[in-house]
């Protein structure tokens, strides 16, 4: 993963008890998803998805580990990351998590339905959809101010569009075409997506037709926001 600050070498989390996660206890698991630490407590980079997996439910925490624990062991070693400093030093992440990491769980909001709630669940915490589609400020944090109105630098330096409900962004688009672009991939213009999305889609098209609905309904209540950031200038050469 390319990112400004270097490049990040996903770790392998297979059960391996040398290369994986297999020597780690579950409530190891359960803090590195809930509070972005490692297994000796080392702070984590957001390029994992930790601020948006903060949302999670103990119980669903708990079968994730339940499942990653059965998926055949690797023994490839992971790559050290390749950052600029100072982000190669861990400890600046504190006060980054300070700064943004709003831990989890995510509750409910009153007066909502439950579709909806499930919707925001589904979205927030674990498909960690703002992850991409939502813009940055300068220090990698989101800026929730413009949750969801695109990214032109989003997940690996893919363009992210507005999925917000701004003519700009989705406004167009109704729940069911949502739900249906979350099932195979089609856009309402009969184009398909491609790059990260196309992953993304990978997972929602094995979520239920009524998660489907409910990530849609909750996406197309998030208020119309322009489009912040103009494309970044190419990166200076030397
Ligand atoms: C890994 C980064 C990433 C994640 C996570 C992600 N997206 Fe996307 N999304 C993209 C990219 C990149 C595109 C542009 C794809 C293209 O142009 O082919 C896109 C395109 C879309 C589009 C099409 C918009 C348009 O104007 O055509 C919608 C709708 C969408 N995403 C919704 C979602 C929802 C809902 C989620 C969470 C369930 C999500 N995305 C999660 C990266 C991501």
């Amino acid at each position: 993963m390319t990112t400004d600050f270097g490049t990040f070498y996903p770790p392998n989390i297979t059960p391996d008890k040398v290369h994986g996660i297999g020597s780690w206890t579950e409530a190891q698991f359960h803090r590195a998803l809930r509070d972005g630490k490692g297994k000796d407590g080392e702070y984590l980079y957001p390029a994992f998805s930790y601020p948006a997996f903060t949302g999670m439910t103990d119980q669903d925490i708990s079968d994730l580990w339940a499942y990653l624990k059965t998926v055949p062991p690797s023994a490839q070693p992971s790559k050290p990351h390749d950052l600029k400093f100072p982000f190669s030093f861990r400890p600046v992440l504190l006060g980054w998590q300070i700064l943004f990491l709003h831990k989890g769980p995510l509750e409910p909001v009153a007066g909502k339905s439950a579709e909806w709630n499930r919707g925001r669940y589904l979205a927030e915490a674990v498909a960690h959809c703002g992850e991409c589609h939502s813009p940055r400020n300068a220090l990698g944090g989101i800026d929730d101010k413009h949750a969801y109105a695109g990214n032109p630098d989003g997940g690996d330096g893919q363009r992210a569009p507005n999925i917000s409900s701004h003519p700009k962004g989705i406004g167009k688009m109704s729940e069911a075409d949502l739900a249906e672009l979350l099932n195979t991939g089609a856009t309402p213009e009969g184009d398909y997506v491609g790059g990260g999305m196309a992953l993304v889609v990978d997972g929602t098209a094995k979520l239920s037709a009524a998660d489907r609905k409910a990530i849609a309904v909750y996406i197309k209540s998030v208020p119309a926001q322009e489009s912040t950031q103009a494309k970044k200038p190419a990166p200076k050469k030397g």
